[in-house]
């Protein structure tokens, strides 16, 4: 009888223990999704940039905006089983975290301003400040290696 409880205890254990890494290795994918869709689009408007391609590089930049609204939300807390490069500093100091999203966020709106407006000076300073916020922000946050 108490075996039986045991055993039962053990699977149910498991099987929440399971579903949680689950849930934690799609929270990875997603979030690692999203980064990747940022070094795309710095990739796509480096392109532009060259061609003067301001519709594109508005376009773009809107994008990294968007994915940047939503980089806090992509680290739920403990999402730290897994392959993932996320250091715990991310949870320790989610303010600044948070606010080096903010900075993407407002480097790229700038950045599509200044497509709108033909700028290629100031085209050229944005892209370069958002490529900062990137950088910083890795440094910071991002670990050189995958955990696993
Ligand atoms: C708020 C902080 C932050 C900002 C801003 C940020 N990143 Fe990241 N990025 C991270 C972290 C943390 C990871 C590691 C995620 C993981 O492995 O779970 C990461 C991972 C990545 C990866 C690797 C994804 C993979 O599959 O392992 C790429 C590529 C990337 N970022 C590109 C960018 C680009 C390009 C920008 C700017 C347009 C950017 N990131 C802005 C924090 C940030």
């Amino acid at each position: 009888m108490q075996k039986t409880i045991i055993t039962g205890l053990f699977i149910l254990l498991t099987a929440s223990v399971s579903s949680q890494a689950f849930a934690q290795q799609e929270a990875i994918e997603k979030r690692q999704k999203a980064m990747k869709s940022n070094s795309a689009d710095v990739k796509a408007i480096k392109a532009a940039v060259e061609s003067k391609d301001y519709a594109t590089i508005e376009t773009k930049a809107k994008d990294i905006m968007g994915t940047a609204d939503k980089i806090p939300s992509l680290f739920p807390k403990g999402s730290t089983t897994g392959k993932t490069k996320a250091k715990p500093v991310i949870w320790e100091k989610s303010d600044e975290f948070a606010k080096n999203a903010k900075n993407l966020s407002k480097a790229a709106g700038e950045l599509a301003s200044a497509a709108k407006s033909k700028d290629d000076t100031a085209v050229a300073a944005k892209f370069k400040a958002v490529g900062e916020v990137c950088s910083s922000c890795h440094k910071e946050f991002r670990a050189d290696k995958y955990s696993e």
